[in-house]
């Protein structure tokens, strides 16, 4: 009676354990709940009518469609033939510098940590444009109408959400930029957008003092995406097929730099449980804080180590 009884306390432990909700502490965008889009697909078909064509519609009432479109996750569509990146990963270089005994992180990506989805249309023009195997064509085609492309974009490094499934993501602090391609909008050829944070709302018409507009034609993105080889995407085939070779991803560094920030370590439900505790014991925290502090290297002054590249 008395094993019975343990084993129901352990049951019990286990299960509210399981049962606690919190975003883990390197990654505030861990949601509880999954972020999949609705079941009934009506609502994100008549968005997608819309969404496609940024021209539709005056500039804040598309802005806001296009806000609901991702909120509601349509973008995360597999099934209509929606791809997406391998991982959510970094956009430059993480420098963690071990300086008197104190670990300190800084990001030097161009955007945020980011996880690409690419509307089936965007996909086809990259297989036939940018094929894998680096036969470029000599005169890529123009991306067609109504291609989007959703940079879900998440806290820095990428190794803070590294692990979670995307499923139990939303980039609800740092939102999502988009392109949308619409050739008769502008001489670029895309909508350029900025949303889907929390409390986001459309910024036309400008507020007082004009400050830069987050979305429309001909925006300041173009100042870095003027610079592609063509089309002013940079997206490549490399970073969503699971096929290709993975990219290198040292995470110890920029992870033990955030643990070392988090001073209350409370490990996520996922964590927790099965998958996501042992994958984060095989990572373990520690061991990154110990190596660097046993290293001669360490002790003698400061030290910079590329995390991401
Ligand atoms: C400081 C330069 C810079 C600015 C400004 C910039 N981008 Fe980017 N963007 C990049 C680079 C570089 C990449 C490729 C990142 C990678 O894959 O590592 C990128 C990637 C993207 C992607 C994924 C598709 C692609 O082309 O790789 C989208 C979507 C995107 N940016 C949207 C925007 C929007 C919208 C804005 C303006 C609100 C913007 N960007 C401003 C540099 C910039």
């Amino acid at each position: 009676m008395r094993v019975l009884a343990s084993v129901l306390v352990l049951t019990c432990t286990a299960l509210l354990c399981c049962a606690q909700s919190f975003a883990s502490p390197t990654c505030p965008e861990e949601q509880e709940a999954k972020q999949r889009p609705p079941e009934d697909p009506s609502q994100c078909d008549a968005l997608e009518l819309v969404v496609r064509s940024p021209r539709s519609l005056p500039l804040n009432d598309y802005e806001t469609a296009l806000n609901e479109y991702v909120g509601l996750n349509c973008h995360r569509r597999l099934e209509k033939g929606w791809k997406v990146d391998k991982r959510v990963r970094d956009t430059g270089p993480s420098i963690g510098t071990y300086q008197a005994g104190t670990w300190t992180g800084k990001y030097f990506g161009t955007h945020q940590p980011v996880l690409v989805w690419y509307s089936p249309e965007m996909y086809a023009w990259l297989k036939a444009n940018r094929p894998a195997d680096g036969t470029l064509p000599t005169t890529p085609e123009p991306v067609p109408d109504g291609a989007m492309i959703i940079k879900e974009m998440y806290t820095a490094p990428a190794a803070a959400c590294a692990g979670i499934d995307w499923e139990r993501l939303k980039p609800t602090k740092n939102g999502i930029a988009a392109m949308i391609r619409d050739r008769l909008g502008a001489y670029d050829g895309w909508f350029w957008a900025s949303i889907g944070w929390t409390g986001w709302k459309a910024d036309w018409p400008t507020a007082p003092g004009n400050p830069l507009p987050f979305s429309g034609f001909g925006q300041y993105c173009l100042n870095c995406h003027a610079s592609a080889a063509d089309n002013h995407t940079f997206s490549a085939l490399k970073n969503i097929n699971r096929r290709t070779a993975r990219l290198s991803e040292p995470e110890l560094l920029p992870r033990s730099v955030l643990a070392e920030q988090a001073p209350r370590h409370r490990p996520s439900s996922r964590e927790e449980c099965g998958a996501g505790r042992r994958a984060a014991l095989r990572s373990s925290f520690h061991q990154a804080l110990l190596e660097p502090q046993r290293s001669p290297a360490a002790q003698s002054g400061g030290r910079n180590a590329v995390g991401d590249l």
